[in-house]
């Protein structure tokens, strides 16, 4: 079946608000919006309300959060909560990033916490998974994603608002990608986990992991890859352009 193609710009610690509103006058002059592809873009939280306000009004774009505290409100320094999210614009947020889950020590149930924070508060949820290096090495990779989909997912219904994005770990910011069938093979399993979990096959699967304008067209031709969440190669306004310009 095909599904509408989402292209996701996961700016990590990188483009002050001043920067994201330059970026996005040079995306939004030379990208070509069009139907069934949408672009998010995922700044850091103090730029959040710049990038929101800048795509208002623009029917193919949205903005969100890369990460959320579970918690309503409350004494969470540093932390922001799916309100305050909403409260800049944000439609969407990216849970369970491998940096958050590997260099900041969210677990499993963390992240389910905040799946079901975002979900109950409205806004698109992104649910990241992706195996380490070790881990597939040793054969592990379809263990460790089933373990944080069905972890990640426990106890939102089927039929939610969400995103999955298969990210393996060895493949951020490393230059080295995960092969089309590689991708594909994992995308399979995740397939199953979620139809065995209720989900239909409506559910859109991303891949991310050193995804570059010379590598998205191969990846996008899976039919199980129905957009990418992109790091590095979404820093700069043109280089991402010639990203979201595959056709899939
Ligand atoms: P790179 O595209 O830089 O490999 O980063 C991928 C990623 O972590 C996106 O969330």
């Amino acid at each position: 079946m095909s599904r509408p193609l989402l292209f996701a710009a996961n700016w990590k610690m990188y483009i002050a608000p001043g920067e994201a509103r330059a970026y996005l006058d040079r995306f939004l002059a030379i990208d070509k919006p069009r139907h069934g592809r949408t672009v998010a873009f995922f700044p850091p939280a103090v730029s959040l309300e710049t990038t929101a306000a800048r795509l208002r009004g623009h029917e193919h774009y949205l903005a969100g959060a890369q990460d959320v505290h579970w918690e309503p409100k409350g004494a969470f320094t540093g932390a922001t909560s799916v309100a305050l999210a909403r409260g800049a614009g944000a439609a969407a947020a990216l849970i369970g990033h491998s940096e958050r889950r590997h260099l900041f020590g969210e677990t499993d149930e963390e992240t389910n916490r905040k799946m079901r924070a975002v979900l109950d508060g409205g806004l698109l949820a992104l649910l990241c998974v992706g195996e380490k290096l070790a881990e597939r090495e040793r054969g592990e990779t379809e263990a460790v994603v089933t373990r944080q989909l069905r972890a990640g997912l426990a106890g939102v219904k089927a039929g939610a608002d969400l995103v999955i994005a298969y990210e393996p770990v060895w493949a951020i910011g490393t230059g080295r990608n995960a092969t089309p069938s590689d991708a594909a093979v994992v995308h399979a399993a995740i397939r199953v986990v979620l139809v065995s979990l209720g989900f239909g096959r409506d559910t859109r699967l991303l891949y991310g992991g050193s995804v570059s304008a010379g590598n998205v067209e191969q990846l996008l031709a899976e039919p199980e890859i129905d957009g990418v969440l992109v790091g590095g190669a979404s820093l700069d306004p043109d280089v991402w352009a010639g990203v979201c310009a595959a056709q899939g």
